[in-house]
C-alpha cells in the first residue's frame, strides 16, 4: 500500500480506553510509509503516555495550544500546514461534539480548523453513547463538513456491553487512511512529466547545469499515479527514488530529453514540463579533458531546443503544462511564456525566496491560464503536487 509513502499523518488521540490502540496505529501507518506526528488531549494522556507515542512516532508529542516552547519548535499553524491528513483515533463523543460545533478551545480542535488537509475520525465509545441522538446529530453534521468517519465496529466493549462503538483495528484504519489519497480523476489517462536538471557537457568531466533537485517533478509523478494516471517520468540526473508504478526514463542532456519526450508524447494526453532544461549547450563537447592554462577561456554556446514549445506545437498536442521559475515580475514573465510557448497552463514560482523552489521541500505557486489564475499557498511539494494534479485534471476533464 504505497499511498501513504512520505505522507504526513497528524494523529489526534482523544480520551477513551481505545487510546492504547494509538500505539499500534502509529506502527501500521509507518509500515505503509507515513511520517506520523501526534497530538493528544489531556484526557488521552490519562490512558497512554505522551512518552510512549513520542518514542513510537519519533517526534515530540504535541499536547498544549498555549505552550511557548512547543510553539517555538513547530507552531500550531505550521503543524496544520504540515499535515496531509488529520486522523483522530480514537475520537471520543466529546471530541466529535466539539469538532461538529467548530470549537477551537484546545490544540486538536484548533488544528482541525487551521488545516486545509482532509480530516478523518475513528469514533470509539460505549454503544449507548454512540446511539445517543446528540452523537448521531454530530456525526451527521461532521459528514456534511465533510469529515470522513472510519467505523465504528460492532462488538464487545471494554465496559462489558456489546454493540456499535468499538474503534476499528489499527490495520483497517491505516488502509482507510491510504484510501483517502486515491482518486480516479486521471483513470486511464497517460501523463508524461519531465523533471530535474540537464547536464550539458563541456568535456568528459565538466558540464553546465543548474540547481534543480527534481523534487517537484517526482512529486507530480507520484500524485498523478495516485489519481489513476499511467505516468512516464523523463528525468535528468537526480538523487531521487522512483515513485511506485511510475516508468522512469533517465537522460543526461537537453537533446536526449527532447528525443525521449517527443517519442513518449505520441500517445499521451497530458504533458507536464517540470524539468529545468539548460537553455544553452556548448557548441561542441571536447573529446578529451581540457587542460588548465593561465589564459582566459571562452566556451561558445548554442541554444537548446525548447522541449515544451515543441510539444505544444504538435498537431495533436496533449494538454501542455509548463513551469516558470522567476526571481522577479512573476506574473508578467509567466504570462509571456504561456503565450509564447502556446501552453494551456503555466505554474509560476518565485525562486528568489530560499524557503521555496529549487532544492527546498516546500513550494508556493500561482497557476496562470489564458482566462484566469489561481494561487496555491506555501506547503510541502507532495501536498502541492496533489493540488496541482487536481487542477490539471479538472482542466483536462473540462476539455474532454
Ligand atoms: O523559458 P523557461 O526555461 O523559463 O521555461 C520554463 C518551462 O519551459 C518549463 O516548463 C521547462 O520545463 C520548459 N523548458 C523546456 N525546454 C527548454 C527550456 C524550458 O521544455 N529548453
Amino acid at each position: 500500500m504505497q499511498q501513504l509513502n512520505n505522507k504526513h499523518i497528524l494523529l489526534g488521540v482523544t480520551g477513551g480506553i481505545a487510546a492504547y490502540k494509538a500505539a499500534e496505529l502509529i506502527r501500521r501507518l509507518q509500515d505503509h510509509g507515513a511520517e506520523v506526528r501526534v497530538v493528544m488531549t489531556p484526557a488521552a494522556q490519562e490512558f497512554i503516555t505522551p512518552l510512549t507515542l513520542q518514542a513510537l512516532s519519533g517526534n515530540p508529542v504535541h499536547t498544549n495550544l498555549l505552550d511557548p516552547a512547543a510553539e517555538a519548535a513547530m507552531g500550531h499553524i505550521e503543524l496544520a500546514r504540515w499535515a496531509d491528513l488529520v486522523l483522530v483515533a480514537p475520537a471520543s463523543a466529546n471530541f466529535m461534539a466539539r469538532l461538529a460545533s467548530g470549537r477551537a478551545d484546545d490544540l486538536l480542535t484548533t488544528l482541525c480548523l487551521a488545516t486545509d488537509a482532509p480530516i478523518a475520525i475513528a469514533p470509539a465509545m460505549n454503544q449507548a453513547m454512540w446511539r445517543d441522538t446528540n452523537t448521531q446529530q454530530n456525526i451527521a453534521a461532521l459528514k456534511s463538513k465533510p469529515v470522513a468517519i472510519f467505523g465504528p465496529a460492532d462488538g464487545s466493549q471494554a465496559c462489558g456491553d456489546i454493540g456499535p462503538g468499538r474503534m476499528l483495528e489499527a490495520e483497517q484504519l491505516a488502509e482507510l487512511a491510504a484510501q483517502q489519497f486515491e482518486s480516479q480523476a486521471l483513470d486511464g489517462v497517460k501523463v508524461v512529466i519531465t523533471a530535474g536538471p540537464t547536464r550539458e557537457a563541456i568535456d568528459p568531466v565538466r558540464y553546465i547545469s543548474n540547481h534543480s533537485s527534481g523534487k517537484m517533478g517526482f512529486a507530480l509523478a507520484e500524485a498523478a499515479v495516485q489519481a489513476g494516471a499511467s505516468v512516464i517520468l523523463i528525468t535528468g540526473p537526480v538523487a531521487l527514488t522512483t515513485p511506485e508504478r511510475v516508468e522512469r526514463i533517465e537522460v543526461e542532456n537537453a537533446l536526449e530529453m527532447h528525443a525521449a519526450v517527443m517519442d513518449a508524447i505520441k500517445t499521451c494526453q497530458i504533458f507536464i514540463g517540470a524539468a529545468a532544461v539548460a537553455d544553452y549547450r556548448p557548441v561542441e563537447a571536447a573529446a578529451k579533458k581540457i587542460k588548465k592554462s593561465s589564459d582566459n577561456m571562452t566556451i561558445e554556446l548554442i541554444p537548446n531546443p525548447d522541449i515544451i514549445a515543441d510539444v505544444a506545437a504538435c498537431e495533436d498536442k496533449p494538454l501542455t503544462v509548463g513551469f516558470a521559475a522567476e526571481t522577479d515580475n512573476l506574473a508578467e514573465y509567466a504570462r509571456a511564456k504561456l503565450e509564447k510557448k502556446k501552453l494551456d497552463l503555466i505554474i509560476a514560482n518565485d525562486v528568489s525566496n530560499p524557503s521555496i523552489g529549487f532544492n527546498s521541500d516546500e513550494n508556493a505557486v500561482t497557476i496562470y491560464w489564458a482566462a484566469g489564475e489561481k494561487t496555491i499557498p506555501q506547503s510541502t511539494k507532495a501536498k502541492l503536487a496533489r493540488q496541482l494534479i487536481e487542477e490539471i485534471s479538472n482542466r483536462y476533464s473540462a476539455e474532454n
